[in-house]
């Protein structure tokens, strides 16, 4: 038995000491919004925050997160999908399939954390979650929505090939 605190609630829960802390949380916790994609910490969408730090938990053993940590997941980051990454996510309509989408926000979320004002570069940096369908654009584009704070007449920045923008 071990204790984590998720989404601010301290939460008992029983698992191999090598158990993924996504299966803890989609299976023992229902919380189903963190997604499998590789299991190899390569695609991000199973992306949480323990204490703030974007982690891909498919790789993270459960024993290993102490039971002071705060791990946050899709589901904690607001009570209604208005956290401002989530409003500016809907508004640019950046989710096409959806199922890389949870990992990229939380990845989002974590890097404005740090950097309230990152640049293209910085975004490229930290944003290394794959999405399938090519929403890369969009996402970078909210990120700039967000900082700017004007989401409702954000523009969709497109990168050409050449390093500029349209
Ligand atoms: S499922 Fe964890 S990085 Fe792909
Ligand atoms: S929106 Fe489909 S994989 Fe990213």
């Amino acid at each position: 038995m071990q204790q984590l605190n998720v989404n601010n609630t301290v939460r008992t829960v029983d698992a191999e000491a090598d158990t993924p802390l996504l299966w803890v949380i989609r299976e023992q916790l229902g919380l189903t919004g963190t997604k499998y994609g590789c299991g190899m910490a390569l695609c991000g969408a199973c992306t949480v925050h323990i204490d703030g730090v974007a982690t891909r938990s498919c790789v993270r053993p459960v024993a290993s997160v102490d039971a002071s940590a705060k791990v946050v997941t899709i589901e904690g980051l607001s009570p209604d999908g208005s956290h401002p990454v989530q409003k500016a996510w809907a508004a640019l309509d950046v989710p096409q399939c959806g199922f890389c989408q949870s990992g990229m926000i939380m990845a989002a979320t974590a890097l404005l954390q740090n950097n309230p004002h990152p640049t293209d570069a910085d975004i490229d940096a930290a944003m290394t979650n794959i999405c399938r369908c090519g929403s890369y654009n969009r996402v970078r584009a909210a990120i700039h929505a967000v900082v700017s704070g004007k989401m409702a007449d954000a523009g969709l920045r497109i990168q050409h090939i050449d390093g500029s923008h349209a």
